[in-house]
């Protein structure tokens, strides 16, 4: 119930709320953007109340001067700056930077960054006996998140602030190296060592793709669309694996371990396994002939378990921006690096079919249901050649900067406290112990 004073929307500034006899005038909490939050805090202590939120999906865990969504209108911006600007315009250095520190980097800054970065992207040898302890067919994820974790072993854990600098610096640098280790190390070649010549998304193909043997060169398309992806995949304020970030964060775990937790919540297929997903679900269509509809009849029918990945989201209930970013870019890509040909261009007309079906779909319509980011960066990732097994590891190198950013606002806010959510209790009441020979 709003209170009598606030019934007025645009001074609104508190909740009345009344139970079992007890009174509480609840604070509402105004974002820079309008957006409004019952603050609860008291809510407890004085009613003994609690709240249940199953998926959170009403909950603000934080509040944040990172990044901004109205999923309604398909509104996302960085420190302020549309996607859609950064995404033309930046760089994911630069990005990276924005989000952790708050403002673009100046000229120097910027310089600094790639130069500490470029500097600290090899591993220390020991890492070879890590990977070599690891069976082959592992999927690059938990490898990721297993060497970001042991990162903590090889370097310091203190919390000083030149520590936790040196921390960034390394994530930064240091998770192409162990992406493109975990996918060399699947498929039994060599590594391949940084280059400091090379920019950031460059160097990262050729740990990928070349070998001793014989060198690869980046194709600046192919780096620039990979740092496309990273830059959309940036941040996305409190999803499952920000949250998680934060969550282990809170308990003060060291940087690396929680970047390492962020890594094992973007596996599940709910959220950046999506990507992986979506391209099996488009090879899936392609073998049984390319039969759209039935796919899309099959994702709305519940009892057949199916859903069609790549559509959907908490948040975005209108479009998702970041998808359509990437549905003008996958045409550009595929046109430049010859990928309009064969089966990644098969794939492309899948996706465009089931996009128009399922658009044009009631149950998809009235259910709010449209491509998210995944959708599309399959479809790149494929002409980009890069192994299905990888897609949710370059969702992850992206995301970096964000988890880096939300852990680092954490800390440093000062109201800072152990994340402990509560329950409410549905086992059975006290009850006596029964002994071995007593029971059934
Ligand atoms: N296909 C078919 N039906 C769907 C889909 C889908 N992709 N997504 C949601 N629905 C239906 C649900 O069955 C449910 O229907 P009902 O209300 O009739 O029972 C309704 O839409 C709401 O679904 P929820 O699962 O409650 O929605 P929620 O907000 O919890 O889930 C999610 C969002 C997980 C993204 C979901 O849409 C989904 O599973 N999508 C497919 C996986 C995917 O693409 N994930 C990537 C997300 S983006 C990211 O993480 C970067």
């Amino acid at each position: 119930m709003a209170s009598k004073e606030s019934s007025v929307t645009a001074l609104q500034d508190s909740v009345d709320l009344a139970f079992e006899g007890k009174n509480i005038r609840l604070p509402v909490v105004r974002g820079t953007e309008d957006e409004v939050a019952v603050d609860i805090a008291k809510l407890r202590d004085t009613t003994g109340l609690i709240t249940l939120d199953n998926g959170y999906g009403n909950t603000g865990s934080c509040q944040s001067a990172i990044t901004f969504i109205d999923g309604d209108k398909g509104i996302l911006r960085y420190r302020g700056y549309d996607i859609a600007e950064l995404a033309e315009k930046s760089n994911y250095l630069e990005v990276a930077w924005l989000l952790i520190h708050g403002e673009l980097p100046t000229a120097a800054q910027a310089a600094e960054l790639r130069n500490s970065v470029t500097r600290h992207t090899m591993l220390h040898e020991d890492f070879r006996r890590f990977f070599d302890a690891l069976p082959k067919q592992a999927h690059p994820m938990p490898v990721c998140a297993a060497a970001i974790s042991t990162l903590s072993t090889f370097y310091g854990e203190k919390e000083t602030e030149a520590e936790i600098q040196d921390g960034i610096v390394r994530l930064l640098a240091k998770m192409p190296t162990i992406a493109a280790c975990a996918y060399k190390h699947s498929i039994g070649q060599p590594f391949m060592y940084p280059r400091n010549d090379l920019d950031y998304c460059s160097n990262f193909l050729r740990m990928m793709f070349a070998t001793p043997c014989e060198d690869y060169v980046a194709d600046p398309v192919v780096a620039r669309a990979l740092d496309l992806l990273l830059i959309l995949h940036a941040d996305h304020e409190q999803n499952c694996s920000t949250s998680t970030v934060r969550l282990v964060g809170s308990s003060k775990a060291p940087l690396f371990a929680c970047i390492a937790a962020g890594i094992t919540a973007l596996w599940g297929p709910l959220h950046g396994g999506a990507n992986q997903q979506v391209i099996e679900m488009l090879d899936d269509i392609a073998r049984e002939g390319g039969n759209v509809e039935k796919f899309v009849a099959r994702a709305k029918d519940k009892t057949s378990g199916a859903r069609l990945m790549g559509f959907g989201h908490r948040v975005y209930k209108n479009y998702d921006p970041r998808a359509s970013i990437l549905k003008k870019s996958c045409t550009e890509v595929l046109r430049k690096v010859g990928g309009g040909k064969g089966e990644t261009a098969r794939l492309l007309d899948i996706a465009m079919r089931l996009e128009d079906v399922a658009l044009h779909d009631e149950y998809f319509i009235s259910h709010k249901l449209y491509p998210n980011v995944d959708f599309y960066s399959g479809v790149i990732y494929k002409a980009l050649e890069i192994p299905s097994n990888m897609f949710t590891v370059m969702f992850a190198m992206g995301r970096l900067s964000g988890w880096i950013a939300q852990w680092r606002e954490m800390r440093r806010d000062p109201t800072f406290r152990i994340g402990r959510p509560r329950q409410v209790y549905t086992g059975p009441a006290l009850r006596a112990y029964v002994p071995l020979s007593k029971r059934g």
